[in-house]
């Protein structure tokens, strides 16, 4: 019996004389590539945050405007001293979050951040928790239930103290601990619909969703973690394992891996999935044969189609092979390796399980900015990477500027 892979070798050398002789190569890849619909893989039903097209949600938009309100609290057990302002809070921590989105997305997302306060004659207050901080179980690890009971003491405290019905319609509900907060350690996403203890259910709801704001973000991550919980909130998984090597799948090449990456911007997958790329920006190659392709700087808006940002490999209907380029540009200005970064994507792997997995043209080079991965683009014109088992080559074939042309062979 033909194992599988032995039957596309046999197959690809049946079709590819024929299509080599048939069309001439340049008007081949004219015509394969412009059509993305091979390239646009469907999530498949019940794989959490999959990466595929049409994942069930719901998620918060992650085009036009996204409205978030931010409130801020503290506790009877860990009150916030005199000096600490929310304002101030805000301004320094989080407050170049909507920029790394206007940024990153092209100006296609804009995160709209109401401030509690904002629009009344107050300024932004602590409102002080029922609860101690200490009872949530955050040491423990937060289970949903805790999460969910932490918001909704969360919104009862906002109404408590500001005498004003808990707000409604936002996309997003951000909840800010003071920075003396210590038991609330980390900041995770709470995915459920947020509606205010006992009101009507045919009452619209707080917020699609919550961010619960930790320490870390004050000690580590800062307004970066806005941007990397918010992201789930757009339904984007987690590309780091959890408990092991945060850049194990793919280095500091995503936010949605290693916040603090040198190269943090989204993939040129998850914004093709996010609307920050539209189809005539990607180049799909569903097939045996060898095609030329451009590719701009993922992160330059150069001019009202921006160019290609994206060719796409299909290996079959769960896995394809990207390739992107990527610079010391935008959001990326910290870059330690330029080149044409090439990862695999999985839309049957769930988050946390590496979804997407860099593939290091440079191995054992020690990398740089902290991880392996780092350095893994193409970045000398001529050189090559083969996908171990995928029958899939890239080659660098020139450099000008931040624009680089690859060559993909398929056999
Ligand atoms: C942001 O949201 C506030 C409150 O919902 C609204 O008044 C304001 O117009 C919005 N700003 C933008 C730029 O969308
Ligand atoms: C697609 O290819 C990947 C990688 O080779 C493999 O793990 C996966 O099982 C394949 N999926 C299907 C549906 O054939
Ligand atoms: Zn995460």
């Amino acid at each position: 019996m033909l194992s599988l892979p032995a039957l596309r070798l046999a197959l690809a050398a049946f079709i590819q004389p024929v299509l080599s002789a048939s069309i001439p190569e340049t008007q081949h890849t004219a015509l394969s590539t412009r059509d993305v619909s091979a390239c646009r893989l469907q999530a498949p039903a019940g794989v959490y945050l999959s990466l595929g097209f049409d994942y069930a949600g719901p998620c918060a938009p992650s085009t036009g405007t996204l409205r978030a309100f931010m409130f801020f609290v503290d506790f009877p057990d860990h009150p916030a001293p005199s000096t600490e302002d929310p304002q101030a809070l805000y301004d320094e921590y989080f407050s170049a979050a909507p920029g790394w989105y206007a940024q990153a997305s092209y100006g296609r997302l804009a995160l709209n951040v109401t401030l509690e306060g904002d629009g009344s004659s107050s300024a932004p207050r602590f409102v002080r928790m029922g609860a101690r901080a200490d009872s949530y179980g955050w040491q423990r690890g937060l289970t949903y239930e805790a999460h969910q009971t932490y918001v909704l003491d969360a919104l009862d405290a906002y109404t408590a103290a500001t005498g004003r019905a808990a707000p409604t319609g936002y996309d997003v509900l951000y909840v800010v601990p003071t920075t003396r907060a210590a038991p609330i350690s980390f900041s995770p996403t709470f995915m459920g619909e947020v509606r205010q203890r006992g009101s009507p259910s045919s009452a619209p709801p707080v917020a699609g969703k919550a961010v619960t704001i930790g320490m870390d973000a004050y000690a580590t991550w800062k307004s970066k973690v806005i941007n990397h919980e918010t992201g789930h909130t757009m339904c984007l998984p987690d590309l780091y394992p959890e408990g092991r090597d945060v850049g194990l799948y793919v280095g500091g090449w995503d936010m949605m891996g290693y916040i603090l990456g040198p190269s943090p911007d989204y993939f040129a997958w998850s914004q093709w999935r996010l609307g920050w790329i539209s189809d005539a920006q990607v180049e799909c190659v569903s097939g045996p044969g060898s095609s030329a392709h451009t590719l701009s700087a993922l992160e330059l808006d150069d001019g009202t189609r921006g160019g290609t940002k994206a060719v796409v490999v299909r290996h079959n209907g769960t896995d394809v092979l990207v390739a992107e380029a990527r610079t010391r540009a935008g959001v990326d200005s910290a870059s330690c390796a330029t080149g044409v970064l090439l990862y695999t994507v999985s839309v049957a792997t769930a988050t946390g399980n590496g979804p997407v997995r860099v593939l290091d043209t440079k191995p054992n080079s020690g990398g740089c900015g902290g991880h392996e991965k780092n350095d893994a683009p193409l970045s000398t014109v001529g050189t090559s990477f083969t996908v171990p088992g995928w029958n899939v080559k890239v080659t660098l074939t020139g450099q000008c500027g931040s624009q680089y042309t690859i060559r993909v062979d398929v056999s």
